[in-house]
């Protein structure tokens, strides 16, 4: 699309879309998410099915027969069951026994922003949005299931998959999961829920065994799970690789029989992580449905051969294969696999999806800092801007060893400042820092590795020659620095905090050289940012932003979008401030306690009284909002009640702009050790300039519960909670206080 075209477009936005969606908006404001339940009418067509099967034909559907699909049985009419990464979108066809790609011409598709960036729109209508542009995605490439949404709480910011996985926070990480999932399946598709669970680290991660106390597990680690399955109603979950109390993932019974399907109901199938499978009989029997892996041959995976060797021998009877058939079988005909010939037939990269992913792609953007007026930038007497980093030009779709996305486009930084600035503003790009990687031990440049990624931290005088000349020669510069796929990677976890390729003493040198500098992070986990963002006065965190990730950057810079993004995680000083660290429990070697308990994230921050950088739910806008006291409905809560909180925000300054709401919930005096408070609900709000806005938040007091580990059910305690309402974890402070009876 040409320049001009892409004008008139964000022009159509700013006039136009923000009225439009305002009141789509409101009518969306309180949109409960409820996916739709497996249904017992196929049973009997399944019962015919299943008469009818071999032995051999039952256990071809227990493991993969491709790299992405499960056997089907034709002579039936039961196709393979089709499955696809990922969290970021439709991966590319691959071959069928080999992750090389199959080199196909129709797999282009719509790259999505991270899960890091959804979680940080805060808009759960955006994560259906999400779900179900993918799902059309997925459909489109004739597929069943989509190995999506990535939901593990992030419980360190080294951990390597932070940018695929949504928050710290069990609160928010279900709001954003279930409209996910329910959007999704929307298409006729499965959502495959990832990784159950616990598996909150890449290191050792393929045997690593978690230790983590009841409370904790299900307070932190698992609600987001359990609503994908009660309220999203998700047809699959992916047993994760590590261990948890001492058993697999994938064979652990605890977690996959007694928690998912007794106590949760869940009737969907359970897929394993790639080559997570270490046992037969004991697998099957602990609740794992399909063995997904490589490279070994398929018939030499656990659940093939040596099945049916186990089957010969008496060791699990064909009654009980059966029971993992027929679930399959039913996910089959929900999804209208089988049975039905009006199964949704989907469209992807479409110009639609592209600007589902614009959508999320702007709201995701935070604003963390901007000191005299710095942003959004005012084009007036602006002739030149210098455009300094690798990150300016740098892709994200694919990279590292993560599932990624094979696109036709992907706008960078770089192109989105061109598409969005008029002409009369000349652009000097230098590309500052080169992204680098060592080859072990040997000093030469090599590429990255499953071990990690061991960057080049080391500065190339030309290189930062040209970037300081092009941040003298221009009125204003902007730094694009951060992090890429290839260095937050799946397989490993970041050694530390600090930013890589010597991007620090470069951004230091371009301050120096032009103090009217932008520093612009485009990254998907914490960095160590403390100084360099004391050296600039605007400072903007962008994500893997999907295929219309730079013009949303581009659009949040100069002011066609005003930025509403809140931080999904805490930002700390220093490592040694964030739980897992400052518990010293931390990657752990063949065991990992999880010693800091329930005080995950700002917990542990708000709890032991410890400054992060920048807190959970932080966020600046280029306007400003004040909040009036909230009240709520009634003083006095019985148990299944709701509490209903109402509190009017108004814009106080100049520009429209989004606001979330965030309640935070406190126990003085409680009888067991709690976070110093928690995250109760939110809600999104549109304000113009000069209005308020009411928002009531609703609260059911059930939330207010904790696990109780001696009677082993969620148990709210009786007396005064205070509500702290605000919009970030420290910025909350009108408080109202309730009583339950
Ligand atoms: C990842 C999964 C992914 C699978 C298939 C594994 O390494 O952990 O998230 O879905 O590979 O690509």
């Amino acid at each position: 699309m040409n320049k001009a075209i892409y004008f008139a477009a964000a022009f159509a936005f700013l006039t136009n879309v923000p009225l439009k969606a305002q009141n789509q908006y409101k009518s969306n404001i309180s949109k409960m998410y409820q996916g739709k339940e497996i249904n017992n009418k196929f049973d009997k067509e399944i019962a015919r099915l299943l008469v009818q099967m071999t032995l051999e034909e039952k256990i071809g559907m227990l493991h993969g027969n491709s790299m992405f699909t499960t056997g089907g049985v034709e002579r039936l009419g039961i196709p393979e069951l089709k499955m696809a990464d990922g969290p970021l979108g439709v991966r590319e066809e691959i071959s069928r026994d080999s992750w090389a790609p199959a080199g196909l011409t129709n797999d282009f598709a719509t790259y999505y922003p991270a899960a890091g960036a959804l979680a940080a729109t805060w808009n759960p209508n955006l994560a259906y949005t999400f779900g179900n542009s993918v799902g059309q995605e997925l459909r489109a490439r004739d597929k069943d299931m989509l190995l999506s949404p990535a939901i593990n709480i992030v419980r360190t910011p080294l951990g390597g998959r932070t940018y695929e996985y949504m928050t710290e926070d069990p609160f928010l990480n279900k709001k954003m999961t279930v409209p996910m999932v329910v959007g999704l399946q929307d298409n006729d598709v499965m959502a495959c829920v990832k990784h159950f669970a616990a598996n909150n680290q890449e290191t050792n991660r393929d045997f690593v065994d978690v230790q983590i106390d009841e409370r904790t597990l299900r307070e932190i680690y698992l609600p987001a799970f359990e609503a994908a399955v009660k309220e999203g109603k998700a047809y699959s979950i992916m047993g994760a690789y590590n261990k948890f109390r001492g058993e697999y993932l994938c064979e652990n019974d605890y977690m996959l029989n007694k928690v998912l399907r007794d106590e949760w109901g869940f009737k969907g199938v359970v897929v394993s992580d790639w080559a997570a499978v270490h046992t037969t009989v004991k697998s099957l029997k602990s609740g794992l449905d399909i063995e997904m892996g490589t490279p070994k041959p398929f018939n030499e995976f656990f659940l093939a051969d040596k099945l049916l060797a186990a089957v010969k021998a008496g060791e699990i009877s064909e009654k009980e294969i059966d029971l993992h058939v027929e679930r399959i079988l039913r996910t089959l005909f929900q999804v209208k696999a089988m049975g039905a010939n009006d199964r949704v037939k989907g469209s992807i990269a479409t110009e639609a999806h592209y600007q589902d992913a614009y959508k999320i792609a702007a709201e995701s953007v935070v604003l963390l800092k901007n000191e005299n007026n710095a942003l959004p930038l005012n084009l007036n007497g602006i002739k030149s801007i210098a455009v300094i980093g690798n990150n300016a030009t740098k892709k994200n779709a694919l990279g590292g060893f993560g599932a990624g996305v094979k696109t036709k486009r992907e706008v960078t930084p770089l192109e989105g400042l061109k598409n969005r600035l008029p002409s009369s503003v000349k652009i000097n790009y230098a590309e500052g820092y080169l992204e680098r990687y060592e080859e072990k031990n040997t000093g030469k440049l090599g590429d990255i590795t499953l071990n990690g990624p061991v960057t080049i931290d080391k500065l190339d005088d030309a290189k930062v020659q040209e970037a300081v000349e092009a941040a003298k020669n221009s009125d204003i510069a902007i730094v694009f620095a951060g992090s890429n796929r290839d260095y937050e990677t799946e397989a490993s976890d970041r050694r530390s905090l600090k930013l890589p390729f010597a991007q620090e003493e470069l951004i230091k040198k371009v301050v120096e050289a032009n103090p009217k500098t932008i520093l612009v992070m485009v990254a998907g986990a914490p960095f160590d940012i403390k100084d360099i963002s004391t050296k600039t006065n605007a400072l903007v965190w962008s994500w893997f932003n999907g295929s219309e990730g730079g013009n949303a950057l581009a659009d949040v810079i100069l002011g066609n979008v005003n930025p509403s993004g809140k931080l999904p995680w805490t930002m700390p000083v220093d490592i040694k401030d964030s739980p897992a660290h400052a518990t010293n429990s931390f990657p752990g070697d063949k065991t990992v306690e999880y010693k800091e308990g329930i005080l995950v994230g700002y917990r542990w921050f708000d709890t032991k009284k410890v400054e992060p950088l920048y807190p959970f739910g932080y966020g600046l806008s280029y306007t400003s909002f004040s909040f009036e006291k909230p009240t709520t409905d009634k003083k006095v809560y019985q148990e299944n009640e709701t509490i209903s909180l109402s509190v009017s925000i108004k814009n106080t300054g100049k520009l429209d702009g989004k606001e979330v709401v965030q309640v935070y919930a406190s126990k003085p005096d409680s009888k067991v050790s709690r976070a110093a408070q928690e995250l109760k609900g939110f809600q999104k709000v549109l304000a113009k300039a000069g209005r308020s806005e009411l928002v009531t938040i609703k609260i059911p007091v059930k939330d207010l519960a904790f696990y109780n580990v001696d009677t082993k059910k969620w148990e709210v305690e009786k007396g005064k909670y205070i509500l702290h309402v605000g919009n970030s974890s420290r910025n909350n402070n009108q408080q109202i206080s309730i009583n339950i009876h």
